[in-house]
């Protein structure tokens, strides 16, 4: 609604619903023909069924005539897995790219996508995508609520160097990159080469939190390595059970994400973002 808002664009609702076997039902409730049509549609906290709801609502836009359809998702799941890590595994990153442009998706707008592996968008699709990132906004928020005095910028791993950049290079200062070794999918360890954190102020900074184990992790090592505050910037925050206490209990005294996934923590709307990624192409 924010987005339409900050656009000025019109908002076509839809109904949803299930049928006693747990199918989808799918019904847009207002004119659509010859417009430039956007979706905004996180994945989460159903991805599969959040995904299929997207195809539903592509598909049925395609055939009532929309010029355009521009597939915005504030939270991309499925990026993680992007590559066979085991015989036999699904590329989950791969497939859900190629169902969203075999639903007539024009252009892919996504937030702080989950880049590793594969190293930019154009490696997933063949359709323009669009990686838009929330870090300058929520550096911003952060700078004004917080208001650090000599900070240092964290990433808790190597990929997370190009977020951690991103909120740096608005702060104007330089970030340092810590060591992630992955035990499995609930645990993590983290190494902090760097000893620059002795009596600064520290943002840790990520695109996901999931368990929390990767920031909780550096914000250990940093908090041993004397650092005064440490507050964990992250896009997404997806909080499985316990990470929120994991997290504090660490030493992060502070956890901003955005509202990308509907969390307790999400200070930072990403409407600003999207709408003014819209803008350059509507
Ligand atoms: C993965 O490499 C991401 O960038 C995040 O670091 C990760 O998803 C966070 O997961 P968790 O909170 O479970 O450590």
């Amino acid at each position: 609604m924010s987005t339409a808002k900050e656009l000025g664009a019109t908002v076509v609702g839809f109904e949803t619903r299930r049928f006693p076997d747990g199918e989808r039902y799918v019904r847009l409730t207002g004119a659509v023909k010859d417009d430039d049509a956007v979706i905004i549609q996180s994945l989460y906290k159903d991805p599969d069924s959040l995904l299929v709801e997207y195809v539903f609502l592509a598909n049925t836009l395609f055939d009532l005539g929309v010029r355009r359809i521009m597939g915005v998702f504030p939270y991309l799941a499925y990026m993680r897995q992007d590559q066979r890590f085991k015989d036999g595994e699904a590329v989950s990153s791969k497939i859900i790219s190629s169902v969203i442009e075999a639903s007539h998706t024009s252009e892919a707008f996504i937030i702080d996508p989950h880049l590793h592996r594969t190293h930019s968008l154009d490696g997933l699709f063949s359709i323009r995508a669009h990686n838009v990132s929330a870090m300058p906004d929520l550096a911003r928020y952060a700078k004004g609520r917080f208001g650090f005095s000599d900070p240092l910028v964290v990433a808790p791993d190597e990929e997370a160097s190009q977020w951690a950049s991103k909120v740096a290079e608005q702060l104007g200062v330089d970030h340092v990159v810590a060591k992630k070794v992955r035990l499995g999918d609930t645990s993590v360890e983290v190494e902090l080469e760097d000893a620059a954190a002795r009596g600064r102020d520290v943002l840790l900074v990520d695109d996901i939190i999931s368990t929390g184990g990767t920031l909780a992790n550096v914000a250990a090592d940093l908090k041993k390595a004397g650092a005064k505050k440490v507050v964990a910037l992250v896009t997404h925050g997806l909080f499985a059970p316990g990470a929120y206490e994991r997290i504090r209990k660490a030493g992060v005294d502070d956890i901003v994400t955005t509202d990308s996934v509907p969390n307790p923590h999400g200070g930072v709307s990403v409407a600003p973002v999207i709408a003014r990624a819209l803008e350059s192409v509507l």
